[in-house]
Parts: C-alpha cells; sequence; structure tokens
C-alpha cells in the first residue's frame, strides 16, 4: 500500500497546494469554534455554495451559542428551511441547549462527538479546525482521495476498508496544522480529485498515486459495497376447501420458507368453483424482498377432488385446526384468522 515517506510527501503536497489554492470560506478567514461547528452541521449532506449563505443567515438570526439554544425551535428549522434532512436543525439546536447549559463549548473530540448531531467526522473536523487537534478527519470526500491515492480496493463503507483509509489519512495527518491539513483533503476532494473526471494533472500529490490518471482505477475508487436491490415477488396462493379441509402444502427444503407450510400456488380443476380473492393482497417485507401474496378462493364439489388436488400438488388435504399447528410462514399467521373465517 503506502509507506511512511509518501505520506510525508502527500502532507506537503497538501499543505502548499492548500495555502494556494483554499477557497476563501468564512469560517476560514474569521475561525471560531461556534462558526466552525455551525458550518460543519451545515455542510453534513449539503453542497458548500447552498450551505454558504444558511451560515450567514444563522449568525445573523442567531449571533451566538446562546442566541441559537433560546431560540424556539420552530425559530430554528424555519432558518434551515430549504436545505433539507430537518434532522439535523432540531440535533443543532438540542446541542445549541447543551453547550449553553455547559456553559462553554467542549474542548476536545472526545467532548465533541457527546453532543447530539456530531459523529466521528464532524467532531474530528471541528476539533482539528477548531481546536488544533491531530485527529484527522474522514468524510465522503476524504475516502475519495485516499482510496484512489493508496489503491485501497476494499469497500470503504465496510471495515476493513474504513480502518485501511483512515490508517493512511492518520499517517498522512500533519500533526503542526491538523485544521488545515483536513480541509486541505477535504478541498483536494472537492476541487481536484472529483467523484468523476478527477483533474489529476493539477493535483499536487499525484506523483504516489496509485490511480492518478488511471481511469481503471480512479473509475471504480472508491469502492463501495454493492447494494442488494430488493426483489419485487409476486405471489399468489390457492385456498381450495371443502367444510372445514383445505389443501396445503409443505415449501421445499432450500429458498424462502424452507419447509413450511403453505397453499399451492398452482389453481386447481374447473370443476372446483372459483371464489376470487378472498381478501385483499398483503404485502410483506424480507430483507431483500418485497412480496404480494394473492389469496384465490376455490370450493371443491367433493372431498375426492380435493384428494385428486392434493396429490397433483403434491399437498395434503387437512382440516384449519391442523395446519394452525404446523409452521407457516408469517404472511400467512397473520392473516390466517381472516382466511379461515372466509
Ligand atoms: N466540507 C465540510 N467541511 C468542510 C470544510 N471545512 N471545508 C471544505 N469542505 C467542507
Amino acid at each position: 500500500m503506502t509507506n511512511l515517506n509518501n505520506a510525508l510527501l502527500a502532507q506537503q503536497g497538501l499543505r502548499t497546494w492548500y495555502s494556494d489554492h483554499a477557497r476563501k470560506l468564512p469560517w476560514r478567514l474569521t475561525p471560531s469554534l461556534y462558526g466552525t461547528w455551525l458550518s460543519e452541521i451545515l455542510l453534513q449532506q449539503t453542497q458548500v455554495e447552498t450551505g454558504l449563505p444558511k451560515w450567514h443567515l444563522f449568525l445573523e438570526r442567531f449571533p451566538t451559542v446562546g442566541h441559537l439554544a433560546r431560540a424556539s425551535e420552530s425559530e430554528v428549522l424555519k432558518a434551515w428551511e430549504g436545505l433539507g434532512y430537518y434532522r439535523r436543525a432540531t440535533l443543532l439546536h438540542k446541542a445549541a441547549r447543551a453547550i449553553d447549559a455547559a456553559g462553554e463549548f467542549p474542548m476536545s473530540y472526545d467532548a465533541w462527538l457527546k453532543l447530539p448531531g456530531v459523529g466521528p467526522y464532524t467532531a474530528a473536523a471541528i476539533a482539528s479546525i477548531g481546536l488544533g487537534e491531530a485527529v484527522a478527519a474522514v468524510d465522503g470526500n476524504v475516502q475519495r482521495v485516499v482510496a484512489r491515492w493508496a489503491g485501497i480496493t476494499d469497500p470503504v463503507d465496510g471495515k476493513t476498508g474504513a480502518q485501511a483509509v483512515q490508517k493512511v489519512a492518520d499517517a498522512w495527518l500533519d500533526h503542526d496544522a491538523p485544521g488545515n491539513h483536513n480541509q486541505a483533503v477535504m478541498e483536494l476532494g472537492a476541487l481536484v480529485c472529483k467523484p468523476r473526471n478527477p483533474a489529476c494533472t493539477l493535483c499536487p500529490i499525484s506523483s504516489h498515486c496509485a490511480s492518478a490518471n488511471n481511469q481503471d482505477m480512479w473509475g471504480v475508487l472508491p469502492a463501495k459495497k454493492v447494494k442488494k436491490k430488493v426483489q419485487r415477488w409476486a405471489l399468489t396462493w390457492h385456498i381450495a376447501r371443502f367444510e372445514n379441509n383445505i389443501v396445503a402444502t409443505q415449501r421445499p427444503e432450500s429458498g424462502v420458507w424452507a419447509k413450511m407450510w403453505a397453499f399451492p400456488e398452482m389453481s386447481p380443476s374447473a370443476e372446483f368453483h372459483p371464489l376470487g380473492e378472498v381478501m385483499k393482497p398483503v404485502i410483506h417485507l424480507l430483507t431483500h424482498r418485497r412480496i404480494e401474496a394473492t389469496f384465490q378462493g376455490w370450493k371443491a364439489p367433493n372431498k375426492a377432488a380435493m384428494e385428486a388436488y392434493a396429490t397433483e400438488v403434491g399437498g395434503v388435504v387437512m382440516t384449519w385446526e391442523e395446519l394452525e399447528k404446523r409452521a407457516m410462514p408469517r404472511l400467512i399467521t397473520k392473516v390466517f384468522n381472516d382466511l379461515r373465517s372466509e
């Protein structure tokens, strides 16, 4: 992967580049813990261009953390309007009240981490920028820069990949200027090492980068875990009845609901009288499946027809009471009494 020498070169490259190219963002020009905290919460799911006017608006309406703490929640939500993810605003407000009650801002990474709305990234960003604490802040931008530079191919949203990214980020960290360093990495991700078409020729750390000018690498990094698509599955169960009997089938040994008891998925012969849908379709969510089950009712002309149908589908004729004693999918047990009473 990387070695310490390369990490030091990257650190130096980042420092020089940042002093030449950093955007003159207001919370950088006149730093304060309040302004830094506000900027980090605002930028959690919001682009700098959108967050910037809101940062000014917040400082105007709530010039200090005390003003923010004493404001009503609806005032804070009103100021937040248009940014989305409103939970950030209520957590910001809660944190303001906690800070105001404590009488001072938290003075370390660990202390910031205890506040509502402040996770490891935000705590590291505030502690490094606002307090000079040497902690590496790893957000999405930083993950991208680091994974590409070090050639980390494990998914960055998995344990191994995240640890590998953190290790490189820690090795890079400039302990003399951790706030500027962290912002430099973020800035590089925002301005140069962009998700699509990174500007490798402008990059200050391209000489040791595993992905520089190599689309086969930057095109696939940072790797993310494959999200399993939710499968939609429409299923029809046939409830064939004669007096108090139904035909039930045991499901195969593998697959969903292995060996559990349910109803045939094949309709019975024409001698059965169709009753239509006996209840409205049931939606059932499993981890990667959305099942919509329809129940079609049938009335058998006699018991012999039930036996013949059971043989055909590999099932058994039994009473509702017998079926109830057997293991059935939750989808069925939750409507079992409705089915039986139809
Ligand atoms: N995104 C979140 N915090 C940032 C900061 N301080 N500078 C640039 N981008 C950021």
